[in-house]
């Protein structure tokens, strides 16, 4: 049985979503939930599933490494075949990156290599892109970087807002991170695709 820990921030509904997909015969269980903000509401979601919680105020440490060093041996405990960054809003150092190398997905409201960063939806819609979406990738050195494991499309609709476009890939990383951390933990390579059902009718939909 794979052993996963995820790394969170805030609310936690894409945690919520990992963990209630490693249920029945999925290879892979949680064994720890993790913030770096001691107020996060994913601690209390995560404390309702009966997983192991932990919380590592950054604002505690001086500099990224030494908060860094405080992670791995929190994950060290507890010794995760695979760490999730779920809504994770720290940048990590290659003393977290390095140590973990192989076995960290992250997951990123962009179509990657587009928008790598915060604000991707206002950036997209700046753009006047047709699409938008997320990303789940490796987690390397370089900041939203990794290979790619998966991506879920939405179409930017007229007179979507950052919030209204975030709302709808909000929707898809939730289908997207599990279908991808399956994957991760069985070994299988290629990665998922998907696409938002279209609201319109089909014949409406540009093709393929
Ligand atoms: C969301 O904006 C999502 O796009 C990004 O992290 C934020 C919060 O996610 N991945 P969560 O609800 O804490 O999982």
């Amino acid at each position: 049985m794979k052993r996963v820990a995820i790394l969170i921030s805030g609310g936690g509904s894409n945690m919520v979503k990992l963990v209630e997909s490693m249920a029945g015969d999925h290879p892979a269980r949680p064994v720890l939930v993790l913030s770096n903000e001691p107020l996060a509401g994913g601690i209390a979601l995560a404390k309702k599933f009966g997983i192991e919680t932990s919380v590592v105020n950054h604002r505690h440490f001086e500099g990224r490494e030494a908060f860094d060093r405080a992670l791995n041996s929190q994950l060290e405990a507890v010794q995760p075949d695979v760490i999730c960054l779920a809504g994770f809003m720290r940048i990590l150092t290659p003393v977290f990156t390095r140590r973990w190398a192989g076995r960290v997905l992250n997951i990123h409201p962009s179509l990657l290599p587009k928008y790598p960063g915060l604000d991707t939806h206002a950036r997209a819609l700046q753009a006047g892109d047709a699409e938008a979406g997320c990303t789940v990738h490796e987690v390397t050195d370089v900041l939203d970087d990794g290979p790619i494991r998966g991506q879920a499309r939405v179409a930017i609709e007229a007179g979507d807002t950052p919030e209204t476009l975030a709302a709808r890939v909000l929707k898809m990383e939730h289908r997207l991170y599990p279908a991808v951390l399956e994957r991760f933990v069985s070994g299988k390579t290629g990665p998922v695709y998907l696409r938002e059902e279209a609201e319109a009718p089909i014949t409406s939909r540009l093709s393929d």
